[in-house]
């Protein structure tokens, strides 16, 4: 026997094409829809509304289905209030555990809605009744506690799906020439074949709002949705690029950096000896014995103890993380594998490392992530769906995977990065170089 529900869905659901996603999947399980409702608002700003009835061929199917499609943001419209479980073990989930997106979610306790703080994909949430009033909160596996309670199912949970990049009224006069028609251009989820001269004035304008909602907020940076966040792989030091960055960091543009050992090894490198990996930075010729320049640089650092110690003693006297020393900004250096030294200030422990990145993430509201396949798709684990999220990589499938890992909202920019950073920085107001 059939079953059928009526479920609802509220956002900008039809220029970031939730609502024909969501009608695909309905039609390719076999199942069905009835429209009940749908008012698409008026101007692009105004949020769009539907309600439709699922029918599926039965109880098993229909659930199934709906819980597919509940991480596109569609929900069930007559809900009970969500189901708890305490966790049995410190860091293990109790099975069924509601696994959740990077969208802003709500759950239904008592028959009132609660929002879970600091959304983060592929966590659980863990409902606080000892607080008033209660509340909710997103805990990855490994920090859930024996006792915790956790939602389990979907039911009682509704998410609301995610904003696409689109035109706001403090960025319409900006160096894009602003307004509406530029940022469709924007709303493909890759950008290879675009004018990138757009695309970098866009990605300016983003990074120029953000400081200036942080000089309103105050000097500590910590106004709402005032932070940019940059992600830096080692490719920046290699195209040339540190300088750039280290411009930007300087001048208030970055607030807080996650990069890895090769990151952090090369633009010391650089600074210091001149190379990157052993290859000249200004003349573009490798250095005899340069291949072991990035090692001798890792070996001082760890006799100096640490970046901070290096700049303090003068060892190092430019680049990004200098920059970053000197102006404040928080840096993150997760480890890896792959990590020579690691340098002292590398996190090796990936799971303390993800814990410090998390920590750093709240109030970003702009994400740049420059030419690292790990980290950006690390942060973009990280990252609530709401944050503007620019992923540039010379190679497409980087910044494909990071859309289809969950980050929807991630905008990639293929090409190079040297040449992207350093027109970022002239169009920022970088002169003479
Ligand atoms: N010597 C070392 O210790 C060392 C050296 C390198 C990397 N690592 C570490 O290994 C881990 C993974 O490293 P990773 O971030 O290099 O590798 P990765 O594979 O995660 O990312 C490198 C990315 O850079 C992109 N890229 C390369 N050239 C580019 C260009 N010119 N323009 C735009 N994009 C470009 C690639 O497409 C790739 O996506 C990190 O933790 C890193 O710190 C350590």
């Amino acid at each position: 026997m059939s079953a059928r529900e009526v479920l609802r869905m509220d956002g900008h659901l039809v220029d970031s094409l939730l609502l024909a996603k969501v009608l695909d999947a309905i039609v390719a399980a076999g199942a069905s829809y009835r429209i009940l409702e749908l008012d698409l608002g008026t101007t692009n700003l105004d949020q769009s509304h539907v309600r439709l009835e699922v029918e599926a061929a039965g109880e098993v199917a229909l659930e199934r289905l709906l819980e597919s499609l509940h991480v596109h943001g569609l929900n069930r419209e007559d809900s009970a209030d969500a189901a708890l479980e305490p966790a049995d073990a410190d860091g293990v989930l109790p099975d069924g555990f509601y696994a959740t997106t990077n969208f802003v979610t709500a759950v239904r306790l008592g028959g009132h809605w609660l929002r879970a703080a600091n959304p983060e994909m592929d966590c659980a949430i863990v409902v606080d009744t000892t607080t008033d009033p209660v509340s909710a909160r997103t805990v990855p596996m490994h920090r859930v506690r024996r006792g915790d309670m956790v939602v389990v199912g979907w039911n009682g949970v509704r998410v609301e799906p995610p904003e696409r990049p689109r035109a706001r009224p403090d960025t319409e006069s900006s160096a894009d020439g602003g307004g509406h028609e530029s940022f469709g251009f924007m709303t493909s989820d890759v950008s290879s074949e675009k004018p990138k001269a757009l695309v970098v004035a866009r990605v300016a304008a983003s990074l120029e709002a953000a400081r200036s909602r942080r000089d309103q907020t105050g000097a500590g940076g910590a106004g709402l949705g005032s932070r940019v966040l940059v992600v830096a792989g080692p490719a920046v030091v290699h195209t040339g690029a540190a300088a750039d960055l280290a411009w930007l960091v300087r001048e208030g543009f970055v607030s807080v950096l996650f990069a890895g050992n090769g990151f952090a090894t090369h633009d010391i490198e650089a600074a210091v000896l001149g190379t990157s990996l052993g290859v000249s930075v200004d003349a573009g010729a490798p250095q005899e014995h340069g291949h072991a320049n990035h090692l001798r640089v890792i070996n001082s650092l760890r006799r100096l103890g640490s970046i901070r110690a290096a700049v303090e003693a003068g060892w190092l006297t430019s680049g990004v993380l200098y920059e970053c020393i000197r102006a404040g900004v928080p840096v993150v250096l997760g480890g890896s594998v792959r990590d020579d030294g690691p340098l002292p200030d590398v996190i090796t422990d990936t799971v303390r490392a993800a814990d410090a990145m998390r920590e750093q993430v709240a109030g970003v509201s702009v994400a740049l992530m420059l030419a690292s396949t790990l980290h950006a798709i690390a942060t973009g684990n990280l990252l609530p769906a709401g944050v503007e999220t620019y992923c540039v990589d010379i190679n497409q499938a980087v910044v494909t995977k990071l859309a289809d890992r969950g980050s929807h909202q991630a905008f990639g920019i293929v090409t190079d990065v040297g040449l992207f950073v350093r027109e970022l920085a002239v169009a920022l107001g970088r002169r003479g170089h």
